[in-house]
């Protein structure tokens, strides 16, 4: 067994998040409200159950809300650091900046956007089983284009790394989590922006460095997108997928203290109801996230969809595939589908979107 206390890890959280806009200009998206918890807190609990107890947050955009939520990590039974870049410096770049604080020989690097079940522990083993530079953690998806494709020989070494290909030659893809020797690490060029997919992975690949794969079928889901996300929400309400941040007992909806619901509301598909949230009389949530004081009036429907800090569904509204930006308010019988971001504070009037004709 390789030895987990004596493991580094590095969690990239300095994206700006974009494709989770609005929701992303007021938080970053690691710390967005997933099943009542940010969703960074789902990750370092699995990290800390495998027993790595040194983390190291990469931040950027929106740096200090980390530090302010986490601390110094005593509560989860870590010991947090963070490390900030004044401008952000990919992916690679965000690797070689912690180097300063690393003090174990192997380093865990996670992509901060990954919801996932899989076992470290045997990652770390085929790590040193093969005694290899770098080993990937890789999952198999139905379209690898969106992430980075990564094929392999017989003998389960990479042998190419392809980031975001319209012409993957594998199903089998770059699951955001990576295990360095430490002096790896120390190779990356350092004070300039460098994507560790793009440039530091194929790039060694060339040198021949060792680079080895751990595939699995663990659960996985990068929460990149409004759709993975409310999807990844919902399959850890349901308990699809594991998390050693969620105590006890799952169900088709999680309501958290202090939400108001009124008799006939109907609350399924993993729906999530913030603090201080309030569901109106025969409203129906399918796959639905309210964050903390959302409203959603009676007889409205929300489906696969967000709804912001404090923004309010009126009355006989249908949002679905949809995210309302905090505070908005999206008015009486309004229909907003497949796709629609209402930006923060934006006041749509009783019946002022509709796809349909009726009155
Ligand atoms: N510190 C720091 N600095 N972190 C960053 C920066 C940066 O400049 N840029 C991005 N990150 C963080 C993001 O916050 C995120 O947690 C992680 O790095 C990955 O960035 P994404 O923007 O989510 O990348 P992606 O989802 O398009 O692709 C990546 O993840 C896929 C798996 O989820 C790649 O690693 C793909 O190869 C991979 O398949
Ligand atoms: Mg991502």
């Amino acid at each position: 067994m390789a030895d987990s206390s004596g493991t580094d890890a590095v969690i990239l959280v300095g994206g700006l998040g974009t494709r989770l806009r609005p929701l992303t200009l007021s938080a970053p998206k690691p710390m967005l409200p997933t099943a009542g918890q940010p969703f960074l807190a789902h990750l370092l609990a699995r990290i800390a159950e495998a027993g790595i107890t040194h983390v190291i947050l990469g931040t950027s955009f929106k740096a200090e809300v980390f530090e302010e939520h986490f601390g110094d990590g005593s509560e989860l039974g870590l010991e947090i650091e963070y490390v900030t870049e004044t401008k952000p410096l990919g992916t690679g770049g965000g690797i070689r900046n912690v180097m300063p604080k690393l003090r174990a020989d192997n380093v865990m690097v996670f992509n901060g956007d990954v919801l996932g079940g899989t076992d470290l522990g045997a990652i770390l083993d085929t790590h040193e089983s093969t005694n290899a530079d770098v080993t990937l953690h890789l999952v198999r998806v139905g379209d690898p284009r969106a992430f980075g494709c990564v094929p392999t020989d017989d003998d389960g070494r990479v042998t190419a790394f392809l980031e975001k290909t319209q012409d993957p030659p594998t199903d089998q893809i770059n699951a955001g989590c990576y295990v360095f020797r430490r002096e790896v690490i120390e190779k990356i060029p350092s004070g300039r922006p460098v994507s560790v997919e793009r440039e530091v992975f194929p790039a060694l690949l060339t040198e021949g460095a060792r680079i080895y794969a751990h595939v699995d079928s663990s659960y996985w889901r990068d929460m990149g997108t409004p759709d993975d996300f409310i999807q990844g929400s919902a399959d850890l309400v349901r308990g699809i997928a594991p998390s050693p941040a969620l105590p006890g007992q799952r169900g088709e909806s999680l309501v958290h203290p202090g939400a108001g619901i009124a008799p006939g509301a109907l609350l399924i598909g993993g729906t999530v109801v913030g603090r201080g949230a309030e569901v109106g009389a025969g409203a129906r949530l399918d796959g639905a996230i309210l964050f903390d004081g959302a409203k959603v009036e009676a007889g409205a429907r929300v489906v696969r969809s967000i709804v912001g800090f404090g923004a309010r569904v009126g009355p006989r509204a249908l949002v679905r595939d949809a995210v309302i930006g905090d505070g908005a308010n999206v008015g009486a019988r309004c229909e907003l589908i497949q796709g629609a971001r209402v930006w923060p504070g934006v006041d749509i009037p009783d019946g002022g979107i509709r796809f349909s004709t009726d009155v």
